[in-house]
Parts: C-alpha cells; sequence; structure tokens
C-alpha cells in the first residue's frame, strides 16, 4: 500500500518537473519575443558608470510596476527636448500619507515642500552647436530604446550608448536614408 502511495506521490512528482520542463523554456521564450525594441546605435565603448544623483532612482523598479515613458518624459516645444518629471509626478505615489516605501518618501519630502525641481545630473549630452531635436526622430518613428538601449532594465541610468557621437547619427542616417550633408547637423558651411 506505501508502496503504491510512494510511486504514485513519485509520478505526481514527475509530472510536475515535466510540466515545469515544458512550460518555463515557454514562458521564457514568450519573454524573448515579446516585442523587445532593439537598441540600433552602438554601444558606448567606454561603459561609464551613471552620475550620481540627486536620489537614487531606478528605471528598472519602476518600469516593471508598468509605467510608460510618457508619464515622466515629455517633449514640450519646440521638441528638442525630453524633459525631466516634474517632482509632483513622484509624489502621486511617494507622497508621506500614502507611500509605504519611507526612504523614498522622505528623499523627494524635501523637494516637495520648498517645490524646488529635482536637480537630476543629465547623462546624454550632444556637443553645442550640433542641430539636434527629438520631435523630427519620434516623428520619423524612431523609439526610445534604438538610441538609451534597454532602458527598462536599468538600476542607474548610464550614457550606455554612443548616440551623441557623429559617427552614430551619420550610421543612422545613412541607414534610414535621412539628410547627411555637413549643414543637417552643422551651421557651417
Ligand atoms: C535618435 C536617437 C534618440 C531617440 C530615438 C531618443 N533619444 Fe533621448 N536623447 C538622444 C540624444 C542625442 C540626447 C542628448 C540631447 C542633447 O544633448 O540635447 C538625448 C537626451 C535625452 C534626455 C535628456 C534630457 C533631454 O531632453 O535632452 C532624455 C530624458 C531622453 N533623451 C529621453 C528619451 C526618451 C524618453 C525617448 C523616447 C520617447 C528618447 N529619448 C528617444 C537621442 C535619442
Ligand atoms: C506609479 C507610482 C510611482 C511613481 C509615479 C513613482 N514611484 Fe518611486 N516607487 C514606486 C513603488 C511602488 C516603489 C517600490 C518598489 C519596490 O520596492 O519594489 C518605488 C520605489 C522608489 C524608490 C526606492 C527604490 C528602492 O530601492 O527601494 C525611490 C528612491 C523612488 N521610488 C523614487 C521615485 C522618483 C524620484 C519618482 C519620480 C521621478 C518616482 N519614484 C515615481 C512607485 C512610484
Ligand atoms: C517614473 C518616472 C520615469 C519613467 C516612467 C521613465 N523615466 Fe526616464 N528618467 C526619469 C528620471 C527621474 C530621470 C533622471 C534620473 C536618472 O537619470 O536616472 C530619467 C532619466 C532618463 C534618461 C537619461 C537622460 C539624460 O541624458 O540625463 C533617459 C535616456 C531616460 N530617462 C529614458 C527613459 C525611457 C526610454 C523610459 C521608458 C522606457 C523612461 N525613461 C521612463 C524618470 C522616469
Ligand atoms: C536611430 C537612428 C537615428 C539616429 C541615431 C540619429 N538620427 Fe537624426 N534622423 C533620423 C531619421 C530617420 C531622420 C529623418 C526624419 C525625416 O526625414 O523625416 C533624422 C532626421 C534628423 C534631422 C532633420 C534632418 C532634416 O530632414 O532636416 C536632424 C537635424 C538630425 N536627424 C540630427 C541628428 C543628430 C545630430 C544625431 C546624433 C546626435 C542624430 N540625428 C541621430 C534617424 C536618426
Ligand atoms: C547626422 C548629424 C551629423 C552630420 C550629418 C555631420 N555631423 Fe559632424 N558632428 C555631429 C555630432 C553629433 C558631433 C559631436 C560629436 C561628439 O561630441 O563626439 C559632430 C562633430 C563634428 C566635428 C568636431 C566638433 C566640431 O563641431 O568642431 C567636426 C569637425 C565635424 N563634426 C565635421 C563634420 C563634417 C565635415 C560633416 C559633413 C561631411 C559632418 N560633420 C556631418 C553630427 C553630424
Amino acid at each position: 500500500m506505501n508502496q503504491i502511495k510512494e510511486s504514485f506521490v513519485l509520478v505526481a512528482v514527475q509530472a510536475l518537473a515535466l510540466l515545469l520542463l515544458t512550460t518555463v523554456p515557454l514562458l521564457a521564450q514568450q519573454a524573448a519575443t515579446s516585442p523587445v525594441i532593439q537598441q540600433t546605435v552602438p554601444d558606448n565603448p567606454l561603459h561609464p558608470s551613471g552620475p550620481v544623483q540627486p536620489i537614487p532612482y531606478s528605471h528598472k523598479v519602476h518600469l516593471a510596476l508598468g509605467l510608460t515613458c510618457p508619464l515622466c518624459h515629455t517633449n514640450p516645444e519646440p521638441g528638442k527636448l525630453m524633459t525631466y518629471p516634474a517632482t509632483s509626478t513622484c509624489m502621486t505615489c511617494h507622497a508621506a500619507t500614502v507611500d509605504k516605501n519611507k526612504a523614498a518618501a522622505q528623499k523627494l519630502d524635501p523637494f516637495a515642500k520648498s517645490q524646488q525641481p529635482i536637480p537630476w545630473v543629465r547623462v546624454y549630452t550632444v556637443l553645442p552647436g550640433v542641430n539636434w531635436a527629438h520631435r523630427t526622430h519620434l516623428q520619423a518613428g524612431m523609439q526610445c530604446e534604438m538610441c538609451h538601449g534597454q532602458v527598462a532594465q536599468m538600476e542607474v541610468m548610464s550614457e550606455a550608448t554612443s548616440v551623441v557621437t557623429m559617427y552614430s547619427c551619420l550610421t543612422c542616417h545613412v541607414q534610414n536614408n535621412a539628410k547627411s550633408t555637413c549643414n543637417t547637423c552643422h551651421l557651417w558651411p
């Protein structure tokens, strides 16, 4: 009797293991084939670590909550910048009254009270004088990840790609038949 019971358990365990073996790779495969937008510009060969920010904000943590880029990054007139979020955007979740994450609330509170924008340290900078705007690129169907990499996986934002170099601008322009004469991006000749 005991033996029958044991073998039953064994079969059940085997069935469960089989189920896991077949479904886990399937799930992994689904994740792999779900539309990940590929980075198209080369990596930054220097692999710099990100600057120290006034608050240790994590894209990975927040994008895992299902938040999307436009909640925090808008493209106001004249269309050059994607801008940083207002402190009030953070406070919708981190106001001391609603937030269970005491550490986050404590760090954000002084900025919310003084109504000062958080002095985020910029990561990507194109050489001044180069003609650049996000708007033209977003309108041409370019997506954030093509130029900034897999942001949703980034614990700390860093200059992960070489998008601010002339080589990266030109390579993508040539690939997409976008204008590539010197005066597309420079004031001269
Ligand atoms: C074609 C490449 C490209 C695409 C697509 C792109 N960016 Fe950028 N991004 C840049 C470059 C280049 C800079 C540096 C710009 C500068 O120095 O003014 C930058 C800078 C930024 C900045 C810093 C603040 C600012 O506005 O300059 C933020 C934030 C940003 N990008 C977010 C985004 C988000 C969000 C998306 C998608 C909606 C996006 N970017 C799409 C190339 C790109
Ligand atoms: C939609 C709600 C929401 C918004 C908006 C939001 N957060 Fe959060 N944030 C969370 C949640 C939920 C957690 C806790 C996640 C966890 O512990 O897994 C968190 C965690 C944090 C943490 C702590 C991370 C850690 O390691 O524990 C900091 C710091 C933080 N957020 C800062 C910000 C800042 C700065 C903004 C605005 C730019 C912001 N948050 C906007 C929901 C939000
Ligand atoms: C909850 C708010 C929030 C969301 C959602 C969010 N970001 Fe950000 N993002 C920030 C904050 C705050 C910073 C400045 C701090 C930092 O660099 O980590 C930032 C910085 C950046 C930068 C660096 C800009 C620079 O050069 O200084 C890029 C690129 C960027 N975000 C892209 C994205 C993309 C792409 C998405 C969507 C996939 C996204 N962000 C979603 C809040 C957000
Ligand atoms: C991921 C691809 C990609 C990258 C990287 C990229 N661009 Fe572009 N860019 C395009 C495309 C596509 C267009 C064409 C838009 C159109 O014709 O409607 C464009 C258009 C432009 C325009 C407008 C040209 C015109 O028709 O007047 C300028 C200026 C420009 N890019 C500058 C830059 C600069 C500067 C960089 C690097 C910092 C850069 N781009 C990086 C794809 C890219
Ligand atoms: C698609 C945009 C784009 C085009 C087209 C382009 N450049 Fe550039 N160029 C850049 C960017 C971005 C930088 C800044 C690179 C950096 O900071 O590493 C730059 C920097 C330079 C520099 C060094 C810095 C400076 O401004 O003095 C020179 C020289 C230069 N480019 C020459 C040219 C010449 C010549 C052409 C035409 C054959 C050209 N570029 C076409 C985007 C472009």
